[in-house]
């Protein structure tokens, strides 16, 4: 069983929690390939979708998650913060509503925290900030382990802005809680300090980044958020860090290339190694449905709902 109410980080989860996770998810895989694509074990239970930021998979597959076993999802579309609403006022409404899992995507680090702290329903983090982003840690960890039988002694390349990325982050504490030796690839200010005293190996060249890499996980240069302001030009990021195929031949033959949220064709990845890359993309995202459909199981079975 998962020991806290809520899903925060992979920085704080066991090895066994994660593993229980990927269990899980393993065993919910089926339902996807069902005619009726459906469980009723959340039946009754009640979801709430509340992204203050974009996104794209993860909402989606949340709300898909949600469907699959038969939770009653509200997307809060119009956000609270418009009329002035702090976050701990959103969280007691949603409380008086009877929401049982609040799932939330901030641009604060720490917000998903201060909400968990603030109501009695399970809290999911879908990424705070530059922080973390739990969930997609975890879809990650399950497609490589579903392709390569495990993640143990693989060696995993992180390339691209790991600062800012939560993503990133959590992919790092996941990586390495199952054993893989992770190597980061990145320009000095996409790194965050003192990154190598958690254990990966911090280099300043994707080349050396990607040699003899069993994966590759390709993180987003958040132009959005102003990100391309780290590098002298976008074009030279693109020049001397993006993955083209040059640089992908030096990892393994059968090498898998991830890469989570929006692709910025032509600058963390070439538009051919994205297009090489999409077969694997499509099942990470698949994986995406599967393993929040874990979370919420796993979340609302420790709540005793199911
Ligand atoms: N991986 C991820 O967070 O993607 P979205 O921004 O599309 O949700």
């Amino acid at each position: 069983m998962l020991k806290s109410k809520d899903l925060l980080g992979i920085r704080e989860l066991e090895v066994e929690e994660i593993e229980l996770i990927l269990d899980q998810a393993e065993k919910l895989e089926e339902v996807s390939t069902r005619t009726v694509k459906k469980l009723p074990a959340l039946r009754g239970k009640i979801v709430a979708n509340l992204f203050y930021t974009p996104s794209t998979r993860t909402r989606i597959s949340f709300e898909r998650a949600c469907k699959a076993l038969s939770a009653d999802l509200i997307n809060i579309g119009q956000l609270p913060t418009a009329l002035g609403e702090t976050l701990t006022d959103t969280a007691l409404t949603l409380q008086a509503m009877g929401v049982d899992i609040v799932v939330v995507r901030h641009h604060l680090a720490g917000a998903p925290v201060q909400l968990a702290r603030n109501i009695g329903a399970s809290v999911i983090n879908a990424g705070d900030g530059a922080h973390e982003h739990p969930t997609q840690a975890l879809v990650d960890a399950y497609t490589i382990r579903r392709a390569k039988g495990g993640i143990e002694g693989l060696k995993v390349a992180l390339l691209g802005d790991i600062r800012h990325s939560n993503a990133a982050k959590s992919n790092l504490f996941c990586l390495l809680k199952l054993g893989a030796q992770v190597t980061v690839g990145a320009p000095s200010t996409m790194i965050p300090e003192g990154l190598a005293d958690f254990g990966c190996q911090v280099f300043h060249t994707t080349e050396e980044a990607v040699d003899s890499a069993d994966v590759i996980i390709t993180t987003r240069v958040s132009l959005e958020y102003g990100n391309d302001k780290l590098l002298p030009s976008l074009r030279e990021y693109s020049r001397f860090y993006s993955l083209n195929t040059e640089r992908l031949a030096l990892a393994k033959p059968e090498v898998m290339i991830l890469h989570s949220g929006a692709i910025n064709r032509g600058v963390e990845v070439t538009a051919t190694v994205a297009d090489r890359a999409r077969p694997y993309l499509q099942k990470q995202i698949a994986a995406g449905v599967t393993v929040r459909m874990a979370v919420l199981y796993l979340l609302a079975m420790r709540r005793g709902a199911v």
